[in-house]
């Protein structure tokens, strides 16, 4: 207990330290040099997980000198369009809503307008303000909140630490209440959206800050809650991940990122596309061998928008329409048993579970049948049992980490938060191109690090 608080006590005043120290660096690194990072972190319970950032937002306290008035922690939504925080306990000098009708309003896709009679106003609580939506995918809850911005505060790295502080002037987001909260993970108050939207975190940082690569940003997810911090980088590489010593941005492999004709998200006009990432798996191996029964029409986006593969970091583990995920269970099963793995009762929501004793370990985790994602020209993602395997009960019990999304679902595969941990995925959107590495595993290193201290 001491010394976990003395280490609190360090760490503190290395970042106030840290934080004091800016402008003393700033001149090392022009503008334009780098690219921003913010930190992933992952809450993890026994039934479920979920990655979340720190956003730092609003003016700072100038009675207490240096302190941040509000460090928001939020879930990250790859799909999701635009912010949004329960505003309860928001303070800030600089925030600053939206008017309804504005500009800045359509470019969200507010909708309508909304007041609040209160004086004086609060966050959250203003008149004539921009209507925008806040989509909870946890609760599967839609809800209508005031749009408004306020200064958000980021960090410039090189890939290896972070650098200085940058300040984005006018970030949006919808301000809403506690009401909202439901399925959020503990100290979470609310969602950021990474989709390719005008509204979205990167677009934002993109737009307000200059960057090298204003059209890419990337993230290695991390598997750990407790080691270190998983990445977010906005603005292009270099991307480091010691004691890997080279470079991430150099190896990866690339395939298209494919535009949905129809909006995947919950309101939307008939003219939309899906600002969800889209990927084209043309086919999965198990084993090394093709699944020959998959039915390839479910893999392509059909006119309605219906199909194909998209990547979401609110889905816990892979879903798979119901077929599709047949087949990868009894190959599995199958290629499973031959390696003399043992098959136990299946743990809810998962359908193949395996005697853990049963089970070799390697570096790349539990030694089970390797599953690829097979894209055009064979390149392919290859997912180790670390990403395929989940711990049940204790850590008796293995299961494969897919569940069965029924046999209609609007995408026929969500490749969901494990299977996306210590990866390392940059998303190209002036080339449309998803950038993604092998398992950082088969490097020796993860997506957990403390950039402060390199
Ligand atoms: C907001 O911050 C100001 C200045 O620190 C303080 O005077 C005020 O009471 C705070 N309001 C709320 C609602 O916390
Ligand atoms: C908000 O608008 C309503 C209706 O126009 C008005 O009655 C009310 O006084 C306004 N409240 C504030 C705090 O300006
Ligand atoms: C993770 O979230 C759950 C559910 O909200 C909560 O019970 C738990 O305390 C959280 N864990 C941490 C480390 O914050
Ligand atoms: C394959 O999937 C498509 C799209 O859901 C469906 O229309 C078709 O009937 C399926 N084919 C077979 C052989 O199941
Ligand atoms: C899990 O394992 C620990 C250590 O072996 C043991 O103390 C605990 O009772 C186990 N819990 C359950 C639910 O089996
Ligand atoms: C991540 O990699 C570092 C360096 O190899 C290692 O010390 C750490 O235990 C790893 N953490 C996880 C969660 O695998």
């Amino acid at each position: 207990m001491a010394s976990s608080l003395s280490l609190f006590l360090i760490l503190t005043s290395l970042t106030i330290f840290f934080h004091l120290s800016h402008s003393a660096t700033q001149i090392l690194q022009p503008q334009g040099s780098t690219g921003i990072h913010l930190y992933i972190k992952k809450n993890s319970t026994s039934h479920t997980h979920q990655y979340y950032t720190t956003l730092i937002l609003g003016d700072r306290d100038p009675s207490t000198l240096n302190i941040i008035r509000n460090e928001v922690n939020v879930v990250i939504d790859l799909g999701g369009q635009l912010a949004w925080i329960n505003c309860d306990q928001y303070n800030s000098t600089s925030y600053c809503p939206i008017q309804c009708g504005s500009r800045k309003c359509t470019a969200a896709k507010g909708i309508g307008c909304v007041g609040c009679n209160r004086s004086p106003p609060r966050p959250g609580c203003t008149n004539n303000t921009c209507g925008s939506y806040a989509f909870n995918p946890l609760s599967n809850e839609l809800f209508s909140a005031g749009l408004g911005e306020d200064l958000m505060e980021v960090y410039s790295t090189d890939g290896k630490s972070e650098i200085v502080s940058n300040t984005v002037p006018e970030y949006p987001f919808s301000c809403g209440d506690s009401s909202q909260l439901k399925g959020l993970a503990f100290g979470t108050i609310g969602m950021v959206g990474l989709a390719r939207s005008k509204t979205s975190l990167p677009a934002q940082i993109a737009a307000a800050i200059k960057l090298p690569h204003p059209d890419k940003f990337a993230l290695c997810i991390p598997s750990s809650t407790k080691t270190g911090f998983g990445d977010i980088f906005i603005g292009g590489g270099p991307y480091y991940m010691f004691p890997f010593t080279k470079d991430l941005s150099k190896l990866l492999a690339t395939t298209p990122l494919l535009i949905n004709p129809v909006s995947t998200a919950p309101i939307y006009s008939q003219a939309d596309a899906s600002d969800e990432y889209f990927i084209d798996v043309k086919f999965i191996r198990v084993d090394g061998v093709r699944l020959g029964s998959l039915n390839t029409s479910l893999l392509a986006i059909d006119k309605q928008g219906n199909g194909g593969t998209k990547l979401s970091t609110v889905a816990p583990h892979t879903i798979l329409q119901s077929s599709i995920y047949q087949s990868v269970v009894n190959k599995f099963v199958k290629a499973a048993t031959s390696k003399k793995i043992k098959r136990v009762a299946s743990v809810s929501p998962f359908g193949a579970c395996f005697d853990s004793k049963t089970i070799g370990t390697s570096k790349t985790g539990p030694d089970v049948p390797i599953i690829d994602l097979v894209f055009q020209k064979g390149v392919y993602w290859r997912i180790y049992g670390a990403n395929s395997m989940v711990r049940v009960n204790n850590g008796t019990v293995l299961c494969l980490g897919f569940v069965d999304g029924g046999a209609k679902p609007r995408t026929s595969v969500v490749i969901g938060g494990h299977q996306l941990e210590n990866y390392l995925l940059e998303f190209d959107l002036g080339s449309s191109m998803l950038g993604f590495s092998s398992s950082l595993l088969v490097h020796d290193t993860n997506c957990s690090h403390n950039r402060f201290f390199q």
